[in-house]
């Protein structure tokens, strides 16, 4: 397949890539700054681009399968995740490329809470991370409002660390998953797993689903 990344150097992007080289896709890894394209494999089709400018996205997924956006903005500047998922929507309208989205737990329900979100949860979201979880807030709701493109929106777990690479995952959909230790958590390799999953073999259409052990 081929397969754009935006976010590509970041934490998760570069696992994504990693993951989709490892299984011989064609990848694009975008970087907002060309200073940024040594952190990039050799194997990748280095570009730069901002996943916040529709016409970098227009240019950037014309002839790819699938778009993958892994972006986080700087602290302070939050909202620019929501005009990433507009220009990200806007710049694939009217194409046949799947949009896959890495967002945010903030919107999933705490199982046996009868419907509280994990943004409204102090122990599982902490004051630091508010603007954050409400802008992964208005990205998903962005992404709703969009008929016109194939997007799936994966929520991480309460817990998205660096880590090892197991192949090993349950999936759920609007509900946080925990598992039997009450943990709630996933490898950003494994998470990478997930998507590329969901790439090859597309489950999710217009709808969130997330990813743990
Ligand atoms: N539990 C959770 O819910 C959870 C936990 C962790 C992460 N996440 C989500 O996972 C995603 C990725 O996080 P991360 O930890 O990988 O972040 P990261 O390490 O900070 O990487 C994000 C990357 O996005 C790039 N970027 C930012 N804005 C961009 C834009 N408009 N266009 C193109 N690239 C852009 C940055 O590059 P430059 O700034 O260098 O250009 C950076 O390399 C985020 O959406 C975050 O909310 C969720």
């Amino acid at each position: 397949m081929r397969i754009t990344v935006f976010g590509a150097a970041g934490n998760v992007g570069s696992r994504v890539v990693a993951e989709a080289l490892s299984r011989g896709h064609e990848v694009t890894a975008v970087v907002r700054d060309p200073a940024r394209f040594h952190e990039l494999p050799a194997a990748a089709n280095a570009r730069a681009g901002d996943a916040g400018k529709v016409e970098d996205v227009a240019e950037l997924s014309a002839g790819e399968d699938v778009v993958i956006s892994a972006t986080r903005p700087a602290s302070g500047s939050e909202n620019e995740l929501v005009t990433a998922a507009r220009a990200l929507l806007a710049g694939l309208t009217r194409t046949d490329v799947r949009l896959l989205v890495v967002g945010g737990a903030a919107t999933l329900t705490v199982p046996g809470t009868g419907g509280t979100t994990v943004i409204d949860d102090p122990s599982l979201l902490s004051p630091a991370y508010r603007d954050l979880a409400q802008a992964c807030t208005d990205q998903l709701e962005a992404c709703r409002a969009e008929a016109g493109v194939d997007w799936a929106y994966l929520s991480p777990p309460a817990l998205l660390k660096p880590g090892q690479r197991t192949g090993n995952y349950r999936l759920g959909n609007d509900e946080l998953l925990v598992d039997a230790d009450g943990n709630s958590t996933i490898s950003m390799e494994d998470l990478a797993v997930a998507l590329l999953d969901e790439a090859e073999r597309p489950k999710h259409h217009r709808t969130r689903f997330t990813a743990a052990y």
